[in-house]
């Protein structure tokens, strides 16, 4: 528990804004979250939480009972009392590559005769490195100051993250208004990094872009693999086992994906343009990831002879990674993009799609139009002349390969994540192939 509760207010209801609202609820203090969707507001005020994250209905509703959460529509709206003000709406990817602020604006616009003297505006959304300053510029208030505050939450186990943080970041040219930021996770007894706002906006993109090097490092180590004879997974636990590189994010996979690592990697592959400077490193990350879709792509023709046109070919996953209902950005369907393109014909399976009333996902998939959707594993498998796996959900290797093969017209698995078990195929007499693997040849 925390030693003081503050008046928060929480400006977007999306995954951040939501989590960051439920959480800080959560930790005792006294949440407003503001919301422009009117019929978004109606449905968290009755906890009804669309977005697939363990954990956070239960706190969304939780909160609601205590009378610590509570959700209006609009921002200015939600301001009325607060010591501490956190910006929570998206910034895509805008033009160019760079991060688009279109919304940060707006929401600035419409709070900035309302504030409350003294209280304290908190970007959390991820923003290029001198946007604090654009923002105390903006809102044009000496009595309010604008701190930096990254979230380094991943979807699937956002709520974990936030109440379990590695760090807390805090940036601000007001030593007062960073130390209230940091006292508001007091109780979770984290390491706090105190900062300027500048170099706590960095080190978020520093964070992704270095995770999202460590990919395609590894992508790029198991193409090298295949070609000598050497096994990524045996490569990949030996260098793990290294305490300076560690065991996480060292599967390989049809690529990085997600609403963050491609806009981040892009926002600072710009920024470090504007500025001059030539972070070739970083080009070379984003081009090898360019590539991986192609690459698995070009592994699942050679599983079917060569070509796919005019093949059908089953899709096992869609979204970007397993444990999310999210198909922003991701790398499944950049994979399923190549092999629509080249003629193939694909049917689609993911468990993620099924839990939940989701129209967003749905519309995106009928927008891109490239695959057939199905709710059943077999339908996805029935006459395919190969199934590809590009999302790792840990259901897929308990599958029952037995009656996946007398559904299969060709017998093979192009394993995109390396995610299955090669014997448990082969006693059902389907091939494995995965990625980086000697036994791929
Ligand atoms: C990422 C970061 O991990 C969070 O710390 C950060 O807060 C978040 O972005 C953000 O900027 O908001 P997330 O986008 O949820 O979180 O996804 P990750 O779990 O990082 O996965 C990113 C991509 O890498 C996925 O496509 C995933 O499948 C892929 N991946 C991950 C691999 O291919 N192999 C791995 O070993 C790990």
């Amino acid at each position: 528990l925390t030693v003081h509760s503050y008046r928060v207010a929480v400006i977007g209801a999306g995954y951040v804004g939501l989590t960051t609202a439920a959480c800080l609820a959560s930790l005792g203090h006294r949440v407003t979250c503001g919301e422009v969707d009117a019929a978004k507001v109606e449905r968290l005020r009755r906890a009804d939480v669309r977005i697939l994250e363990p954990g956070l209905p239960e706190l969304v509703a939780e909160g609601l009972a205590a009378g610590r959460l509570d959700f209006v529509v609009g921002a200015a709206a939600a301001t009325a009392d607060a010591e501490v003000v956190f910006l929570c709406v998206p910034t895509p990817m805008g033009e160019g590559g760079t991060a688009d602020l279109t919304a940060v604006e707006a929401v600035l616009t419409e709070v900035r005769d309302h504030l409350p003297a003294g209280c304290v505006l908190v970007n959390k959304s991820t923003v290029p490195v001198g946007t604090a300053g654009r923002t105390a510029a903006l809102l044009g208030r000496d009595d309010v100051a604008v701190v930096s505050n990254p979230e380094f939450l991943r979807e699937g186990s956002g709520v974990r993250d936030f109440l379990n943080p590695d760090r807390i970041v805090v940036g601000s040219r007001s030593r007062a208004a960073a130390e209230r930021v940091s006292a508001l996770y007091a109780g979770l007894g984290a390491p706090t990094v105190l900062t300027d706002a500048a170099s706590a906006e960095m080190v978020k993109y520093a964070a992704n872009c270095f995770l999202a090097m460590k990919l395609s490092y590894v992508n790029s180590l198991a193409e090298l693999c295949e070609r000598l004879g050497a096994d990524i997974g045996d490569v990949t636990e030996g260098m793990g086992r290294d305490n300076r590189i560690g065991p996480s994010f060292l599967d390989p996979g049809p690529g990085w994906g997600g609403s963050c690592l491609p806009k981040d990697t892009n926002a600072l592959m710009r920024v470090a343009e504007a500025a001059g400077f030539d972070f070739g490193i970083l080009r070379s990350v984003i081009a090898a990831n360019d590539r991986q879709a192609a690459r698995v792509a070009d592994k699942v023709a050679e599983a079917v002879g060569g070509s796919v046109s005019g093949v059908r070919i089953g899709l096992l996953g869609l979204t970007f990674k397993a444990g999310t209902n999210d198909l922003r950005d991701s790398p499944a369907l950049a994979v399923a993009g190549v092999l629509h393109a080249r003629g193939a014909d694909l049917v689609g399976y993911d468990p993620g799609l099924l839990a939940l009333d989701q129209p967003e996902a749905h519309d995106l998939l009928a927008a891109a139009g490239i695959l057939t959707l199905v709710d059943d594993v077999l339908d996805v498998a029935k006459d395919a002349a190969a199934l590809v796996v590009l999302t790792e959900w840990p259901e897929f290797r308990g599958l029952d390969w037995h009656r996946v093969a007398d559904a299969l017209a060709g017998r093979v698995v192009v394993d995109g994540r390396n995610h299955l078990d090669p014997d448990a195929l082969a006693k059902a007499g389907i091939a494995w192939r995965g990625l980086g693997h000697r036994h791929a040849q």
